[in-house]
């Protein structure tokens, strides 16, 4: 049986978040750049936003650039801004069609012009779809991002709109990039690598974290749908015992 036919569709998470790593190793293996990986990560990209829109989950965030990765050589960064950019322009008219959003996370004023411009483009096109919403995570950093809900909380402290004894986790929630989205339910990690990497560090605070040695360029359908399904095998407590969420009554 499929890892499709197992899933509860009565189980969707409403968002799932994606850390896709492995492009580079992807590559070497083949004797090739590291371009090549992240040229063939675009069809992974494809794959996992048709996946999860035809399961129906309703926000889909992809880590496709970190702060961190500006160090990288640039030949690598300028390939993977053009790439972007080309990847933005000409899958446009497909996302659309399929009713989807486009939700553009960090720190916009560091990308170079061309690739901000195309995506408020794109952002501004599909902004009507109902649809999955495809959050992609572009020159983001948790820590950047909540540094900056701080500041404009401080702000707004000292200009009186809100009161420090406003401040409240619904209210932390509201200042940060992806307020009005439900936390993720489930972060996915391909290659191996259990790590965070400044990724959402607020918001998967009760994610359940899935791994997998899969590199990215692999990554299929039916490999998000593994990952479903173990997501749905888990118990997810929030802190309560295991008695307590098998029979509700429990006081
Ligand atoms: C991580 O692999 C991948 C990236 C830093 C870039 C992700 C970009 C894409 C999948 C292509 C385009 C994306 C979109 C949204 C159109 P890595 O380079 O860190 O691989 P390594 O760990 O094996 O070196």
């Amino acid at each position: 049986m499929s890892f499709k036919e197992q899933i509860d569709s009565s189980k969707i998470p409403q968002h799932v978040a994606i850390i896709m790593d492995g492009n580079g190793r992807w590559a070497a293996q083949r004797g090739n750049d590291r371009i090549f990986g992240h040229e063939h990560g675009v069809e992974a990209v494809r794959a996992a936003i048709k996946a999860a829109a035809e399961i129906g989950v309703k926000h889909l965030t992809l880590y496709a650039f970190s702060t961190e990765n500006w160090n990288r050589p640039k030949f690598e960064v300028d390939a993977l801004m053009t790439l972007l950019v080309r990847v933005i322009k000409s899958e446009a008219s497909e996302l659309n069609k399929n009713n989807i959003r486009i939700n553009v996370i960090g720190d916009r004023n560091s990308l170079p012009p061309k690739v901000a411009g195309e995506v408020e483009k794109i952002e501004s096109m599909l902004s009507q779809n109902t649809g999955l919403n495809v959050i992609l995570a572009l020159s983001y950093s948790s820590k950047w991002e909540i540094i900056n809900a701080v500041k404009s909380i401080a702000s707004d402290v000292k200009k009186g709109k809100i009161d420090t004894q406003d401040i409240s986790q619904e209210l932390f929630d509201s200042y940060l990039s992806t307020a009005n989205i439900p936390d993720p339910e489930l972060m996915i990690r391909t290659s191996g690598e259990r790590r965070l990497s400044n990724f959402l560090l607020w918001q998967l605070a009760y994610a359940e974290l899935y791994f997998t040695q899969k590199l990215w360029p692999d990554f299929d359908k039916e490999d998000f749908w593994e990952a479903i399904c173990s997501f749905q095998n888990r118990e997810r407590r929030f802190g309560k015992t295991s008695d307590q969420i098998k029979k509700p009554n429990i006081k």
